[in-house]
């Protein structure tokens, strides 16, 4: 049994993604620092999984103890690598932080991966890498665009290191992971989205709408040229994304990657808009949503959603749920808590 190291693994993609790799027959190392998460989603990995993942508290930005926990878990046969900052608005004001956090972490793993011959690496991106795309969908050969905050760049210059990482040692084998929207909850209603305070996101904002928590959602304009004037993005359901990093685990444990850097985008291939999402809440939560139209948000583009041809046939994955499947398990997970 393959024992696979997941950073940030008790995050809101992480967690699923342990689901995922325990059922699919690895075992999980977790490390976490609880930073953006909390203890409580290992119980709902182990109340799903009747597993128990191996978890460690500590910072990846400690390279003393990245060091000390790699040389322990010599036997490792692939790392995902969730943990990171993910809030934009944060990263403009605070970019030292997502510099410090996403790039030193990433640096510190691969220099001590390399050093200890460990060759399968996931890499967790962002479509937010493509900026405002001039066409769509979105291929992974569209170009990369000046980055719009820190967030970004740093999903950038993390695909830049791998990049150059790979080039150097031919024997380091790395996918990198392009997300569009995750969305969503896994069935059992036992982990989901954890947002702490007010949501940035558009999905956690709408159930904590409906749910009575916010008074009222703001739509960011509807003056753009879009069908009805909102932004359009890709949603998908996480657990669909969680799928996909163990097919891509396991295209680099068989050996199968035709390039020892390959990139995937994972979306579902359909756009929606912001006001289709919430007819998309109405219909599954049978409630009406109170939202108003505001001005636009600062750094958002017009339209994004993935070309999704390479990820259905090089890596042989394809999302399976609907906009309507993953609102309806992010509410039920609402609803718990
Ligand atoms: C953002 C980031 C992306 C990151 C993702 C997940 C940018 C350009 N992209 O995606 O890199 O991976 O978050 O953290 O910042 N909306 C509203 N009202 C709200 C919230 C959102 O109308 O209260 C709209 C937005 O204008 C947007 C859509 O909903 O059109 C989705 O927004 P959001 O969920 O924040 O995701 P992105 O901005 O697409």
């Amino acid at each position: 049994m393959a024992k696979i190291l997941v950073t940030g693994g008790l995050g809101y993609i992480g967690s699923h993604t342990v689901v995922a790799l325990q059922e699919a027959g690895f075992k999980v190392v977790i490390v976490d620092n609880l930073s953006n998460s909390s203890i409580k989603v290992l119980e709902g990995i182990v109340a799903i999984t009747k597993q128990t993942p191996e978890f460690e508290n500590f910072d990846l930005r400690d390279k003393q103890s990245t060091v000390a926990f790699l040389k322990k878990h010599n036997d490792i046969s692939g790392v995902i690598h969730f943990a990171a900052s993910k809030a934009v608005g944060e990263s403009v004001e605070n970019p030292l932080l997502y510099y410090e956090n996403n790039i030193n972490t990433l640096i510190y793993l691969l220099q001590e991966l390399n050093r200890n011959g460990n060759t399968n690496f996931i890499f967790s991106s962002s479509c937010t890498v493509y900026g405002q795309a001039d066409v769509m969908p979105i291929t992974e050969a569209a170009p990369i665009k000046l980055a719009e905050s820190p967030y970004g760049n740093t999903k950038q210059i993390g695909e830049a290191i791998i990049k150059d990482v790979c080039n150097a040692n031919k024997n380091f084998n790395a996918i990198a992971l392009r997300y569009f929207n995750p969305i969503g909850a896994h069935s059992s209603a036992k982990i989901g989205e954890l947002p702490i305070g007010v949501p940035q996101n558009l999905i956690p904002y709408i159930t904590q709408t409906g749910a009575g928590i916010r008074e009222q959602l703001f739509v960011f304009g509807d003056n753009y040229p879009t069908t009805d004037g909102t932004c359009v993005r890709d949603y998908i359901h996480v657990v669909d994304i969680a799928n996909a990093h163990v097919i891509a685990l396991q295209r680099l444990l068989n050996k199968e990657n035709q390039d020892n850097l390959e990139v995937y985008n994972l979306g579902t291939g359909i756009g929606s808009t912001v006001l289709e999402v919430i007819k998309s809440f109405e219909h599954v939560s049978n409630k009406k949503l109170n939202y108003k139209i505001v001005n636009r948000r600062e750094g958002d583009v017009i339209s994004a959603y993935a070309n999704t041809k390479k990820a259905n046939n090089t890596l042989g994955w394809k999302a399976k749920s609907s906009l309507d499947d993953a609102m309806l398990s992010a509410w039920k997970w609402q609803q718990t808590l």
